[in-house]
């Protein structure tokens, strides 16, 4: 019991898209305390300049900090892509970015040569994801796709209706005709659209959430570090939010069980 932490774990993305992150999380460690921020005043991150990006992960790093969290799961890619180092450098607690799991999904896989990756702007600029994934498969053909108005959609809770079944096929055209083994699902806004995609792209296409092995890398550090929480108890939950919490709300509750929503204001 001496090595158990009660402490919560900090999850933070720029929306809704860490939520489906966060599912995860519960599922694999339901007895966790869990803090989810998400800057809803300031989403989209994406076609932001990467000073502002990291300037607005900070603040967002400093409040779960305050909040005494025993650990950072960054569950943006974006965030990842071009501020990991600056958060990393920030505080002394573990901390946790997509990257590297959604690259370990990918080649954990048997049969992806060609492989489709949707993001945002600066998450295909940063050039991270292309790094890591080269790195470790030196044959594999990549070909990425921002997407930047389906992280606008899902935030205003236009996901999985006829108007995103349109910017998908627009979108992804011609990743269509290329013939891939898999698509990786770049941005954590995504998965809330998965079944759209996977129908439009047929059942060839091995669709990639990095997700659930985000949350295994969580698991493995806890466990490393000594930082589970206790099995005993109801976890608390928590979610705050930068910009009024009823769309939220509202978006967030069709994903998982109502909660108990927070606004905060950083600015
Ligand atoms: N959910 C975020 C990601 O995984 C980014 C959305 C945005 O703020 O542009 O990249």
């Amino acid at each position: 019991m001496d090595d158990m932490d009660t402490r919560p774990i900090g999850v933070f993305d720029s929306g809704i898209g860490g939520v489906t992150v966060f599912k995860e999380i519960r599922k694999l460690l339901p007895n966790e305390n869990i803090i989810y921020y998400a800057d809803t005043a300031r989403v989209p991150y994406g076609p932001r300049p990467t000073e502002e990006i990291i300037r607005f992960s900070l603040d967002a790093v400093d409040f779960l900090l305050k909040q005494q969290i025993k650990l950072l799961v960054i569950a943006c890619n974006t965030v990842s892509a071009v501020a990991f180092d600056a958060i990393l450098a920030h505080t002394d607690i573990p901390v946790i970015g997509v990257i590297e799991p959604g690259t370990r999904s990918v080649v954990s896989r048997s049969g992806i040569h060609k492989l489709g990756l949707i993001a945002t702007e600066a998450t295909v600029r940063s050039g991270e994801y292309q790094k890591r994934l080269t790195q470790e498969e030196p044959n594999l053909q990549l070909i990425t796709k921002a997407c930047p108005m389906l992280v606008s959609l899902i935030e205003e809770g236009w996901g999985n209706t006829e108007i995103s079944k349109l910017v998908i096929q627009k979108y992804m055209e011609d990743m269509k005709g290329a013939d891939l083994d898999g698509l990786i699902l770049a941005c954590t806004h995504f998965p809330v659209i998965r079944a759209q995609i996977e129908e439009y792209l047929g059942p060839d296409v091995q669709i990639i959430d990095p997700a659930e092995e985000t949350a295994k890398e969580l698991e493995r550090v806890l466990q490393e570090r000594k930082l589970l929480h206790p099995a005993e108890g109801e976890a608390s939950i928590r979610f705050y939010v930068s910009d009024k919490p009823e769309k939220f709300k509202s978006i967030v509750e069709k994903i998982l069980d109502p909660r108990d929503i927070r606004q905060v204001s950083l600015t």
